[in-house]
């Protein structure tokens, strides 16, 4: 075990670490698909490589990685355990520079005042009126051109999904029955068509909406398209109708991958309720998206600042960084009661989920050739509609 180094950020005087992070973090490109961890595990597993061969050289300095803070994919939990989010524990003694990643790390005060900086900066210059009309009135343009100027190959397949919630893996099994799933944003269909590719069951139906006409064309032209399992269709979560070909209460499980995010807060009470209509009793939402605190959001620079949390990015698309306890808020329908001036009795509000998991994903990624920490932030939750209906 390595002695711990500081990182030359942290040893200069904090004005100057401060202006150091920010140009050094402005300068960096992060993937836009946070939660597949591939590339990382790649790394990983050349440094791993290269330990073992040292190791070899060298048996004095050989030693055992502990479990519990394994880099090791053998003992890494995050292969088994749902909402656990990985092992890779980062102690006082370690190295923070000798992975690439570390899980459940929360940040430290460097960055805090850097991300507390950029936030006042962020809200002292915000998005123009006229601007806010443009990227608010017609979101869906904006997701359109995306996907145009974009291949299905943006977003990284989602195939770790079934091991973060297991009812994926249950409504596929061969023996399932008849289920629906649908799938909200589906944007180019990386979740979908991993879903489709592991799918053993035969009365399996996945339908993958999403509101914009490019994206769908994208899914209806890939090459594993398979209309008898999948249909994909146009569908605005906060619109009137429910999704083409679905009725109230007949989805088992609808799936929200960085789908919420791209709302306007005065989309969420009707995205919900339709989630909400469109699910069996007992039926239940895989959630995950951007934690308030992520790098992506502390990133932010003038003029794409449009609310609290809420930000435009440079291709015209919106996204939102959520607390927990505001997400539990609102798939609860407190946030509206509150809003209504009635936090116990949900006047007023047609929905109440169970929250069965809500919980945050805290990773330092680490750039060990700039000596760069960089802390994203996720939220990922299971929220079920109660088996007996508790509308009023
Ligand atoms: C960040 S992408 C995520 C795509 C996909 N879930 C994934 O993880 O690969 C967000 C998606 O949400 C879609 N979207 C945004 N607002 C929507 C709305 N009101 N109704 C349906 N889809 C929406 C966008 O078109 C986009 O495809």
């Amino acid at each position: 075990m390595t002695t711990d180094s500081p990182a030359p950020a942290a040893a200069a005087p904090a004005a100057v670490a401060e202006k150091q992070l920010a140009a050094e973090i402005a300068s960096l490109e992060i993937a836009e698909d946070p939660s597949s961890d591939q590339q990382e595990q790649k790394q990983e597993q050349k440094q791993e490589q290269k330990q073992e061969q040292k190791q070899e050289q060298n048996k004095e300095e050989q030693m055992q990685v502990p479990p519990h803070r394994s880099h090791d994919p053998k003992n890494n939990q995050k292969r088994s355990d749902p909402f656990q989010f990985g092992s890779r524990y980062l102690t006082e003694e370690d190295d923070v520079f000798e992975f690439n990643a570390w899980d459940h790390v929360e940040t430290d005060d460097a960055y805090k005042a850097y991300a507390e900086q950029q936030y006042a900066m962020q809200r002292a210059a915000p998005v123009s009126e006229f601007d806010k009309h443009r990227f608010n009135s017609d979101p869906a343009k904006w997701w359109n051109r995306f996907y145009q100027n974009n291949t299905s190959h943006f977003f990284k397949d989602r195939k770790w999904l079934q091991q973060e919630f297991p009812v994926l893996e249950q409504v596929t099994r061969e023996d399932a029955g008849p289920k629906v799933i649908l799938e909200i944003g589906a944007g180019a269909g990386n979740t979908a068509f991993p879903i489709l590719a592991k799918n053993k069951n035969p009365q399996l139906k996945l339908h993958a909406c999403d509101f914009s006409k490019k994206a769908v064309e994208v899914m209806r032209n890939h090459e594993s398209y398979n209309p008898e399992l999948m249909q994909a269709d146009v569908w605005d979560v906060a619109g009137e109708e429910l999704p083409p070909g679905l009725e109230e209460n007949s989805v088992d499980v609808a799936i929200m991958i960085f789908i919420f995010s791209a709302l306007s807060p005065k989309q969420w009470k009707k995205a919900v309720e339709n989630v909400y209509r469109v699910l069996k009793p007992g039926g239940e939402v895989c959630f995950r998206d951007y934690g308030r605190g992520d790098l992506a959001q502390v990133r932010f620079r003038k003029g794409r600042y449009l609310e609290e949390n809420f930000y435009i990015r440079g291709d015209g698309t919106r996204v939102y960084f959520f607390e927990k306890e505001e997400l539990a808020d609102i798939w609860t329908g407190k946030k509206f009661a509150k809003e209504n001036g009635d936090a116990d009795e949900k006047e007023g509000v047609p929905f109440s989920f169970e929250i069965e998991n809500l919980a945050v994903d805290h990773r330092l990624l680490v750039n060990r050739a700039k000596k760069l920490k960089m802390y994203r932030c996720w939220i990922q939750g299971k929220f079920r509609k109660p088996a007996t209906q508790n509308t009023q």
